[in-house]
């Protein structure tokens, strides 16, 4: 034994009550990995002096080297309800709640040394405890053993039968109806059969065996107006509508997604009828590759898990989605019950044009204009890039009125000349496309794609 340790403990023998002397020999035993001694020198301290901090710091961390992470934790727990850990001291108190499991609590703890010391990096504990979101810094790694199973019991764990009473996400009643989105027939028909007809009619759709629920995935390229009919669907229906980005509930925190996931689900279910709209689902259905063994897996089964409806019931809630790159959308997505329709949203033909057109000139001082001729000259242009061409031409006009005095009407000519300043915006969208459609159809998922661009298939 350390010549030191004995004349100590030699020393104590004499006065038993000396702490500071009793304190340095359990450092001592701690340097000189004498652990078992060292823990039984701070207990005796504790005996002679309860509550003594440094010994109660000291007793965690011979714990925590001991790998005895629920007694640490007993001892952490008593020193932060006693508010006597602050900043990097609370970081072993992090890693064993990681430990035994208990992620939430440890990412509340580590929140807390972050606000002190915003620059703090644990590279452990990032790696376990943040997602490998959008939003996310740091990387989460996982063990490939580390199954679903655990997962179910950890969702059970984090919502525990709570209520979610407040709304948290933003919620509108739209006065947007399907007249008002030009074009988009065939959509638009969709979607009533799949789910307005539905909620319309409920015993019939049930006397047939068929299950309401289930969702519409769209997409497209930009402009085309994917958001735009989500949201004239809920205004054709009276029904409340939710617009979610993805990118906004994804959080950097793991399990938060998922917390946030069940409350958007539950906001909506309280408010039936209601269209909750996901946008950019792209997002979290990354292809499977890019998500194996990774914390993402979680989301998507939490995703999935609340479109299942299999604890709740989704009852009067339609459930839209849209992306711009259905390839990245996880194919667990499109089974039935979940989005087993997939549209096509393509830029609008001559008439949708047409249609669109008039319907964002309808409010404008405008001549009598010769909408099939704008029609004719703006093919693969998208209902965005229309509306650029009437923001445009509005432009001119304020200019004239300026000079003029009085009000100068848009005419056919300034819609024209805009077309030559603003192009089309899908192409890009297609170059991409093109190649999913020619070489990753097997499913015939791009048909539609390939009939836009009239490739024979
Ligand atoms: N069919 C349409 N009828 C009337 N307006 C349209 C139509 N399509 C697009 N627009 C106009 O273009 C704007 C943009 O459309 P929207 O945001 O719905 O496109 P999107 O398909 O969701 O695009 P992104 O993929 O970029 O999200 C709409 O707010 C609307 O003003
Ligand atoms: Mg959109």
């Amino acid at each position: 034994m350390n010549e030191g340790i004995e004349q100590l403990i030699e020393a104590l023998s004499f006065s038993p009550d000396n702490i500071p002397l009793r304190l340095h020999l359990a450092e001592l035993m701690v340097k000189g990995f004498m652990l078992d001694d060292a823990a039984a020198q701070y207990q005796e301290v504790l005996n002679r002096n309860y509550g003594n901090d440094k010994a109660r710091k000291g007793l965690a961390s011979v714990f925590y080297k001991q790998k005895k992470y629920s007694a640490a934790i007993l001892v952490y727990e008593a020193l932060v309800a006693d508010n006597r850990l602050a900043g990097e001291e609370l970081i072993p108190y992090v890693k064993c709640l990681v430990k035994e499991n208990s992620h939430n609590e440890a990412i509340e703890i580590y929140k807390k040394v972050l606000q002190q010391n915003p620059n703090f990096k644990d590279e452990e504990l990032d790696g376990v405890l943040r997602m490998p979101s959008a939003n996310a810094t740091g990387r989460r790694r996982r063990n490939e053993d580390d199954d679903d199973d655990d997962f179910e019991e950890d969702i059970e764990d984090m919502f525990g039968g709570q209520e979610f009473e407040e709304p948290n996400f933003l919620m509108e009643k739209p006065d947007l109806k399907f007249e008002d989105v030009g074009g988009m027939k065939k959509v638009k028909n969709e979607i009533s059969l799949k789910i307005i007809q539905p909620l319309k009619n409920p015993d019939l759709y049930k006397a047939f065996g068929k299950k309401a629920g289930g969702g519409i995935l769209l997409y497209g390229p930009p402009g085309c107006g994917k958001t735009y009919l989500a949201k004239a669907t809920a205004g054709e229906i009276d029904a409340k509508f939710i617009s979610i980005g993805l990118h906004d509930i994804l959080d950097m925190w793991m399990g938060n997604t998922e917390k946030n996931l069940h409350e958007v689900f539950a906001q909506a279910r309280n408010n039936a009828p209601c269209v909750l709209f996901f946008d950019e689902v792209d997002a979290i259905g990354a292809s499977r590759s890019d998500l194996k063994g990774s914390s993402m897996r979680h989301v998507i089964n939490q995703f999935l898990a609340e479109m299942d409806g299999v604890e709740y019931s989704n009852e009067g809630v339609l459930v839209l989605a849209a992306t711009n790159a259905p390839w990245s959308v996880d194919s667990a997505f499109r089974r039935p019950g979940r989005f087993d329709r997939v549209i096509f949203v393509s830029p609008p033909d001559a008439e949708g044009r047409t249609e669109i057109l008039k319907q964002h000139l309808k409010d404008k001082p405008a001549d009598n204009i010769d909408l099939a001729a704008v029609a004719k000259i703006t093919e693969e242009y998208s209902g965005a890039d229309l509306k650029a061409l009437i923001d445009i031409a509005t432009e001119y006009k304020l200019e004239d009125s300026l000079a003029s005095g009085s009000i100068e009407k848009i005419t056919t000519k300034d819609l024209l000349k805009a077309a030559k300043q603003h192009k089309n915006t899908t192409a890009e969208w297609f170059s991409t496309a093109r190649n999913y459609a020619l070489y990753a159809n097997e499913t015939g998922l791009y048909n539609d794609i390939l009939d836009y661009l009239k490739i024979k298939k």
